[in-house]
């Protein structure tokens, strides 16, 4: 239980009377004083489209070292939807996509307008943390679409400090657009990781020197794509990332991973995907240069990270304060014959780098069980002691060697639900993007998507816009090569496959429009009874004329945004005491 926060005042108050002698610098050291006495301050690292797949992170010493080998490594955490700005507003609302209609990287669907409009702007998590009485600041990539025109109007709210990166020139590795507070943006003559790793640790200075705990954001741009407007085009150029000088002929022997669903000589997913020709020699050699300049981009990270480190010990602050380190989402270089790009339900686009240090976090482990983007708000509130909000979608993450003894069996971290609308961009300078320049657009790249994962099974279901279904057993085809949807003859988990994929197509029924305690306990909407906790309850074969007769999920059109009229059934039956069922409300 969260402890209130007037005791929490009352015990800060006493332990700063206490601490005053040793001065600041003691202060999270102070003898006789546990860690409880003062709340935790957040060090939050996002990164950019930097993948958990291709391997990005075992080209990161310093975070391995400082991050990994000190905390505790989550290695199945997803984004809930695979693109910047709408990951980055689940971020920081704890709400899936769908409850925040903040859904595309630019108006009319999603960027820092959309954010606005939504009412976003005035509630979410700085604004959430400051009412609790800590001081936030935030350096780098905030949300797509916040530009140099609209930085003012009004500002992002919340934040006690800020150095952002400002469109139309976030995504240049040199002389980008920063904006600092309420200030005018300035063209800065720097490289953009190195300014934004200087930025935090002037955060930090100034933040050590108050009483208040703080959350620091800090979102370099690496590894994504180097951008640059093109004339005449409402899509930049997507060209390679650029390193830092001092990095740029690191690793010319690394090559993207050749995993099974690399550039496969027999097409692979659904939609636009499964129509994609394989991708000839020249074009391979292409993607593992992008590759190299994605590591490559990724060490001036790896040296903010040892930066921020440092100069949380150098404060006594490390003890007390949670480091995060994360993507907004994954990232795809050949798999599946894509070139590089994200969006797609797949697991090198959603499962995403996540590492944890901090209080009582264990070190040194990795740990299975699902956790999700959407539960970063909730985790936050907890650790900070915050009364959980009711419309969270998430849930605190587990962090103690307890809570994740726990998390094995709790039903809650079986599945993640990820979903997507709109279009699917080309990234990188190949020549296969556009006969007239980078920059291809896939349409029909909306779906919604889940990943179930139990004791005894791993499993990927999709349904998209054309209504094209996948079904991937990932403890047999960890690639997603082979999809099982078709296969009607087959068995899975002992039954047939037919009767796993109606529980399946349930499930997704209630999470695909979830709102709150329903995207945790999706089979309460179902089994209201709470008799049906997990996917291999409601495989129980007395179940099977109930999920015959649910509503098939399906889409009437390919939208570009949120809308609900063309996302097929909204409601389906619950199951009642009786072995009746009626509409779930
Ligand atoms: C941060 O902003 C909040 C809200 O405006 C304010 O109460 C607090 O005093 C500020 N902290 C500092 C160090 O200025
Ligand atoms: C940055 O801007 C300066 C001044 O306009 C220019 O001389 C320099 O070439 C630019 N650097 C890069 C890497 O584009
Ligand atoms: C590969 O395809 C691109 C165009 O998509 C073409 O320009 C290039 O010459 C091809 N390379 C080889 C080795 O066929
Ligand atoms: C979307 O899919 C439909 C078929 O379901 C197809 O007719 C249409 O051409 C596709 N559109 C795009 C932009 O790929
Ligand atoms: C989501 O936003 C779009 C664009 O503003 C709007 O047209 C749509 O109705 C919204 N969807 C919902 C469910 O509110």
């Amino acid at each position: 239980m969260p402890r209130s926060i007037a005791s929490l005042f009352l015990t800060l108050g006493l332990f700063l009377a206490n601490a005053g002698a040793s001065g600041a610098q003691g202060a999270a050291h102070a003898p006789g004083h546990s860690q409880e006495s003062k709340r935790p301050n957040f060090v939050f690292i996002l990164t950019d489209d930097q993948d958990l797949h291709l391997n990005s992170l075992d080209y990161m010493p310093n975070l391995q070292r400082l991050i990994g080998d000190e905390g505790t490594v989550f290695e199945r955490h997803f984004c809930t939807i695979a693109v910047c700005c709408p990951s980055r507003v689940s971020l920081m609302t704890g709400k899936l996509a769908h409850n925040t209609n903040v859904t595309d990287v630019t108006p009319p669907y999603g960027g820092y307008p959309k954010f606005v409009s939504e009412g976003h702007n005035d509630n979410y998590l700085p604004i959430w943390l400051q009412d609790a009485g800590y001081n936030t600041y935030y350096t780098g990539k905030f949300l797509n679409s916040h530009s140099t025109s609209n930085y003012n109007n009004p500002y992002p709210k919340g934040w006690n400090g800020t150095d952002f990166l400002m469109d139309p020139s976030t995504y240049s590795y040199w002389n980008s657009t920063f904006q600092s507070n309420h200030d005018a943006p300035v063209v800065s003559d720097g490289y953009s990781t190195d300014l934004i790793s200087n930025y935090a640790l002037n955060f930090i200075e100034k933040a050590q020197g108050s009483d208040k705990p703080f959350f620091i954001g800090i979102a370099p741009i690496a590894p994504h794509a180097q951008t640059a407007a093109v004339e005449g085009s409402s899509i930049p150029a997507f060209t390679d990332p650029v390193p830092a000088a001092r990095h740029a002929n690191k690793f010319p022997n690394a090559k993207v991973p050749r995993g099974e669903n690399f550039n496969p000589d027999t097409p692979s997913g659904a939609s636009w995907v499964l129509d994609l020709p394989q991708l000839n020699s020249s074009e391979v050699t292409y993607l593992d240069e992008y590759y190299r300049r994605r590591l490559q981009s990724l060490q001036a990270v790896d040296e903010l990270v040892e930066g921020v480190v440092t100069k949380l010990e150098h404060y006594g602050l490390l003890d007390n304060t949670y480091i995060f380190y994360t993507s907004d989402n994954g990232y795809h270089v050949g798999q599946h014959r894509m070139v590089p790009g994200k969006g797609c339900p797949y697991e090198e686009d959603i499962n995403v780098p996540m590492m944890v240090r901090g209080p009582r976090v264990p070190k040194g482990r990795t740990v299975d069980f699902v956790t999700s983007h959407t539960d970063i708000a909730a985790t936050l509130f907890d650790l900070a002691g915050i009364p959980l909000r009711e419309d969270f979608d998430g849930l605190p993450m587990p962090l103690t060697s307890s809570e994740m003894q726990d998390a094995k069996d709790d039903p809650r971290r079986e599945h993640v639900s990820v979903e997507y609308w709109g279009t699917n961009l080309q990234e990188g300078s190949i020549g296969r993007t556009s006969p007239t320049g980078p920059g291809v657009v896939y349409g029909n790249n909306t779906y919604k998507a889940m990943r179930v994962i139990g004791d005894s099974y791993n499993l990927f279901y999709s349904v998209w816009c054309t209504n094209e279904h996948e079904l991937y057993d990932l403890t047999n085809d960890p690639y997603q090569m082979r999809n099982l949807f078709t296969k009607s003859k087959s068995k899975l988990l002992g039954r047939d496959i037919k009767q796993v994929i109606s529980r399946l197509d349930a499930l997704l029924l209630v999470l695909k429009s979830c709102k709150s305690s329903e995207c945790t306990l999706p089979w309460q909407v179902l089994h209201p009874d709470k008799k049906v906790t997990s996917l291999s309850e409601a495989l129980n074969p007395k179940y099977d004329a109930f999920y015959a007769a649910q509503p098939d999920i399906s889409f009437s059109a390919c939208e570009l945004g949120y809308f609900p009229e063309s996302e097929g059934p909204q409601e389906g039956y619950a199951y009642r005491q009786n072995g009746d069922w009626s509409y779930w409300a």
